[in-house]
């Protein structure tokens, strides 16, 4: 009789995990119709956004970045990346078009933690002595012209409101920054690819935080009344984390992580996608299943409830577990959550998880991608038989590039929505590590002694 009653209890319980794993798949769920109102609501609110200050949830920010480099840029540059938990500071020596980059010289340098909630004062002072530091080790060779001043680019990945190329002030810390500057890591990333390839026009992240730059044409932007750049063209930085629509799937779950997170009601595109999210969503509905299917055992792991301690690489490892057993995700459920011998079924269960949460994030960053290339013409075959311009779409960050069935699973919904005949001339590369040298070669773009040159 126990047997039969312990079968019995085991087989209800699967089939309420199984219940409430259809119902995320339900809830998650982004078929083709759905993404491509996502991507229309972004076209709409990139229009709203561009027409005037705070007319969408998009900012939208004019970057004053007009000129992008060509690969034609020579001399010596400095940047400064500040980013996550480390900042880093590098000198390139650029060649021109023969030459690209003729020598580099990277350092990393990590940000105490009493500095990241402090007052930025202080924080600015430290990476500034750093980068006095790096500076003054400048060897013999590296050639700076002279009478010429050292010219450095800062990429900062926040949301900084420009009033010129080199300043701004910030809008808010976003990621778990808690303080109180001018290049966006998006721009970076937009500029180090297009150093290579002239036909980049977009730039995206998708690491801790996700966020889209594109080039737009400067007079499609109602709300500047600048003067119009030789160019003809801006750099805008979307902040698309915090874009926010309707058609997005948004879940219990999602609501509750919104909720407790430190800026409720902020950044909810960037909350269903990128890395510093995806693995607390997953501990979320392990969590749920944990109390009301009792997926691993008659009692809820204790670790289970600590926010934030499944993290996206480790949501990635279970994922991309391809052995029989399941071995990984047993080992790393043991061994983060203290959850020993787990059964294949619940291993199944957990990747099943992994799936839904990923894909979702991947394919709504894909339709965000396509609202670009709606918004600005390049999501169709040309008509009449013309050339279509080939459209490179840049991206970097740690999520698209270690995350293989989220990169995978964005590039097949971006070929998904456009089609086969359009998709054949859009590109879409990682851009790796181009966030900081892109912002040496604005500098370099941008340069003062260029305009002299010029003139
Ligand atoms: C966050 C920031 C944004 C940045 C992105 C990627 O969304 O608000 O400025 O570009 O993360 O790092």
């Amino acid at each position: 009789a126990l047997v039969v009653r312990h079968r019995m209890r085991s087989s209800g319980r699967c089939a309420r995990a199984a219940a409430l794993l259809k119902e995320l798949e339900e809830r998650c769920a982004t078929p083709l119709g759905k993404l491509r109102q996502v991507a229309d609501a972004m076209m709409v609110e990139m229009h709203a956004g561009l027409a005037s200050e705070g007319g969408s949830k998009l900012k939208m920010l004019i970057s004053y970045v007009d000129k992008l480099p060509n690969g034609d840029e020579t001399g010596l540059f400095y940047a400064l990346d500040l980013g996550g938990t480390n900042f880093r500071v590098l000198r390139v020596q650029l060649g021109g078009k023969e030459q690209h980059v003729v020598k580099k010289e990277p350092k990393e340098v990590s940000i105490p933690p009493h500095l990241m909630v402090g007052g930025s004062d202080e924080l600015f002072d430290f990476i500034a002595s750093a980068l006095a530091e790096f500076v003054a080790s400048e060897g013999e060779d590296f050639h700076i012209p002279v009478g010429r001043q050292r010219e450095l680019g800062f990429t900062f990945s926040f949301p900084v409101r420009q009033t010129s190329i080199a300043s701004g002030t910030l809008i808010k810390w976003t990621k778990g920054f808690n303080i109180e500057s001018t290049v966006n890591d998006t721009i970076g990333t937009l500029a180090g690819a297009r150093y290579y390839d002239n036909d980049v026009i977009v730039g995206v992240i998708l690491g801790t935080g996700t966020n889209a730059a594109y080039v737009e044409r400067a007079n499609a932007i109602p709300k500047w009344h600048g003067l119009l750049p030789k160019s003809g063209e801006m750099v805008i930085n979307m902040e698309w984390g915090n874009f926010r629509s309707s058609h997005l799937p948004m879940t219990d779950y999602d609501q509750a992580l919104d909720t407790e997170s430190l800026n409720p009601g902020e950044q909810i595109f960037e909350k269903l996608i990128s890395g510093m999210y995806l693995g607390e969503i997953l501990r979320k509905v392990l969590l749920r299943l944990a109390n009301e299917a009792a997926l691993f055992g008659d009692s809820v792991p204790p670790k289970l409830e600590t926010p934030f301690i499944l993290r996206t690489p480790v949501m990635s490892a279970m994922h991309h577990d391809n052995s029989p057993d399941l071995k990984v995700v047993g080992t790393k459920l043991k061994e983060l959550l203290g959850i020993p011998n787990t059964s294949l079924k619940t291993r199944k269960v957990v990747v099943q998880a992994c799936d839904i949460i990923a894909k979702r994030g991947a394919r709504l960053a894909a339709a965000g991608i396509v609202g670009i290339l709606k918004k600005i013409g390049r999501d169709s075959a040309a008509k009449d038989g013309g050339d279509t311009p080939r459209t490179v779409v840049a991206i970097d960050g740690g999520l698209y590039e270690h995350y293989n069935i989220f990169s995978e699973c964005l590039r097949s919904t971006v070929k998904e929505m456009l089609g086969e005949e359009a998709s054949a001339s859009v590109v879409i590369k990682l851009a790796n590590d181009g966030s900081s040298i892109g912002a040496a070669l604005l500098a370099a773009s941008h340069s003062q002694y260029l305009d002299v040159e010029e003139s």
